[in-house]
């Protein structure tokens, strides 16, 4: 839970209002007289239900317990988080704590790029560099990626790197918490990587997080790739080498290629291939499928045919099939509007034995692209790699067949898809389909089991309030609509984080500025509104789309305000307050004009798209 729901969670709006103004009970609710404009009669009111605040009268706002603070003592966001928090006694440890980590990442994020840097100018000048620029030719990588991805070269010396950062102000400890240097008896000892040709790998932002570095002669002594140990900015299974600059071509061609080595991507990247990115050995982990679940729903491997096949693999492309080809739920709605037709896809590339995608890249550019476009569904990938080691002209290879292959299709979501390969098998097997259709209905999983099995995302979090976070994803992903945010009145938003996303939004020309002037605390739902996935829309979907979110957003703040009004009217009527009556029915025909309006306009929208 972040602390702003936790602090909501334990503090009611009522004392809170209470401390600053005198109310008064009305029905379920409480009113005072405004204290944000001079009035007579009470027209502020506090719904306990919903936790919120409005004025009917001539100011007209309205909110939540972070704005009623915000507004009452003239403060900003932090400092309203940090009162509440306070009287909540939520200890905003996590955020300092935060604060402190992202400092020190900040820091080894420096080190690791001035590391980058001097391997980058040592493999462009240095004559003992000299080997690693043959090599580089001679593998055909170019000058242009060898800037752009700022490859590098570790001399071979114990503590050429050490000495060189130490001379530009960093400390032993950074170095070694870095992973750049070995540690010994808790000193910085040696440097870790020598001799080698060096890969600097970049987190999403851009960041240099770790390195790996190829052995530039391969002997069997020493292990092909040296890596960055993990640290407190790097964990290898959670990185995918590439994906700073893969991300904007995955989203815009709505599909990721995973190979397995960092020559493939660096390869690909010089072909104009940018959607493709690394899982650097490793077959694919949650962590790393998670990255990109929320660019793309397609997803293309690209796997070693020594690995086809093997056990490991296929373990590994079931928990990728898990993350990926679940039926995506209602809260995952595109952002067009409607249930998504992106269903998730998975596909599988066949590379020639012996053959690396770097191979196939530099041969034949075009043969590279047929086999994407060719990308066996996993499914078949399944059964070939299960039936290809069986012999299915005995009993006991059908047998075999049918263990392994069933469960994998009772788990199949979509029913036609089911019998489809349901029918597949069956024939090759030669057997009656409806024997496996019973046996895999046996097999199929409950609901309930599917649910518990399922995949979670890191971060994802439970949407609470969609068209407001699909609006701010829109706006946050396509700056030219920026503008239009000024269009809407930010009691728009019900969710605190989206409300003050957007007005931080509106007074920032770019996402840095925009991040900076945010509270840490909005950080991660940043992050998660610049991923999520927007299905590729040509201008004018855009527009449609966008003029669509704001009117229902203007909409439901109209309608919550006659909800709101309603039951305060109702109230009143029943205990009959006269007076009060009769001052609510002339407030309350105004929102009402203006929904009428909202309302007409919207029917003349559609009638005219
Ligand atoms: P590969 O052996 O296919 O490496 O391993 P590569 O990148 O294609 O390099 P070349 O073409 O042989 O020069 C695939 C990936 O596995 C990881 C690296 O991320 C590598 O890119 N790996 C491999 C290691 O981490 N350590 C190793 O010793 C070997
Ligand atoms: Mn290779």
């Amino acid at each position: 839970m972040s602390v702003i729901d936790e602090i909501k969670q334990r503090l009611d709006i009522v004392d809170v209002v209470s401390d600053y103004v005198t109310l008064q009970k009305a029905g379920r609710n409480f009113k005072a007289l405004c204290p944000f404009h001079t009035e007579k009669t009470a027209s502020f009111f506090i719904f306990p239900e919903r936790q919120s605040w409005h004025c009917f009268g001539s100011c007209g706002m309205g909110g939540d317990i972070f704005s009623f603070m915000m507004k009452k003592e003239s403060i900003n966001f932090s400092e309203a988080l940090g009162l509440l928090a306070n009287r909540a006694g939520v200890t905003l440890v996590t955020r300092q704590k935060e604060r402190a980590e992202d400092r020190e990442a900040e820091r080894l994020y420096q080190v690791n790029e001035a590391a980058a840097r001097y391997y980058h100018y040592l493999l462009l000048n240095a004559k003992p560099a000299e080997l690693a620029r043959r090599y580089l030719s001679e593998r055909g990588i170019s000058k242009e990626t060898i800037d752009s991805f700022e490859l590098g070269f570790s001399p071979d010396s114990w503590d050429a790197l050490r000495q060189h950062l130490i001379s530009r102000g960093y400390k032993g400890d950074e170095l070694m918490a870095a992973g750049l240097v070995v540690e010994k008896d808790g000193e910085a000892s040696y440097d870790m990587f020598r001799n080698r040709l060096m890969i600097p790998i970049r987190n999403g932002k851009g960041s240099v997080a770790g390195f790996g570095a190829r052995a530039l002669a391969l002997d069997g002594s020493t292990p092909k790739y040296l890596n960055s140990p993990q640290t407190a900015v790097f964990d290898k299974s959670g990185i995918l080498y590439g994906i700073d600059r893969a991300r904007g071509a995955i989203r815009e061609q709505g599909l990721a290629i995973v190979v397995e080595g960092y020559m493939d991507v660096l390869i690909a990247h010089q072909y104009g291939m940018a959607n493709v990115v690394a899982s650097m050995g490793t077959s694919l982990t949650e962590k790393q499928m998670g990255i990109i679940k929320r660019l793309t729903k397609n997803l293309v491997l690209a796997l070693d045919a020594d690995a086809a096949g093997d056990e490991a693999t296929l373990r590994g492309l079931q928990v990728a099939r898990q993350a990926f080809s679940e039926r995506i739920s209602a809260s995952e709605r595109d952002l067009m509007g409607g249930i998504s037709k992106l269903r998730g896809s998975l596909k599988i590339i066949h590379l020639p034995r012996g053959k690396d995608p770097d191979e196939v890249i530099r041969e034949n550019p075009q043969h590279w692209q047929i086999m994407v476009d060719g990308a066996t569904s996993l499914m078949d990938y399944f059964f070939e790699a299960v039936t290809s080691k069986l012999d299915l002209g005995k009993d006991e290879g059908k047998a075999d067949a049918a263990e392994q292959l069933l469960p994998l299709i009772s788990e199949i979501a979509d029913s036609v898809e089911r019998e489809l390969y349901l029918n597949k098998l069956a024939h090759l097997l030669g057997v009656g389909e409806k024997t496996l259709s019973w046996r895999a209905a046996q097999l199929r999983p409950t609901m309930r089991e599917r649910a518990t099995r399922k995949v979670s995302l890191p971060s994802a979090q439970t949407i609470r309030h969609p068209l407001e976070e699909r609006y701010l994803s829109l706006l946050l992903q396509h700056p030219e609509l920026r503008h239009r945010g000024k269009e809407l009145p930010p009691d728009c938003f019900e969710g605190t984080e989206n409300r003050e996303l957007f007005i931080a939004l509106l007074d920032s020309p770019d996402e840095e500025s925009l991040r900076q002037s945010l509270d840490v605390s909005l950080w991660e739902h940043l992050d998660l509104l610049m991923g999520r996935a927007l299905p590729p829309a040509n201008n004018r979907e855009l527009e449609t789309a966008f003029s669509d979110c704001t009117r229902r957003l203007g909409e439901q703040r109209l309608r919550r305000l006659k909800t709101l009004e309603e039951t305060l009217f109702s109230e009143a009527q029943s205990q009959g307050n006269e007076e009060e009556v009769q001052a609510l029915l002339q407030k309350a025909l105004e929102p009402n004009i203006e929904l009428r309006n909202l309302l007409l306009e919207g029917k003349n929208a559609r009638k005219g798209a």
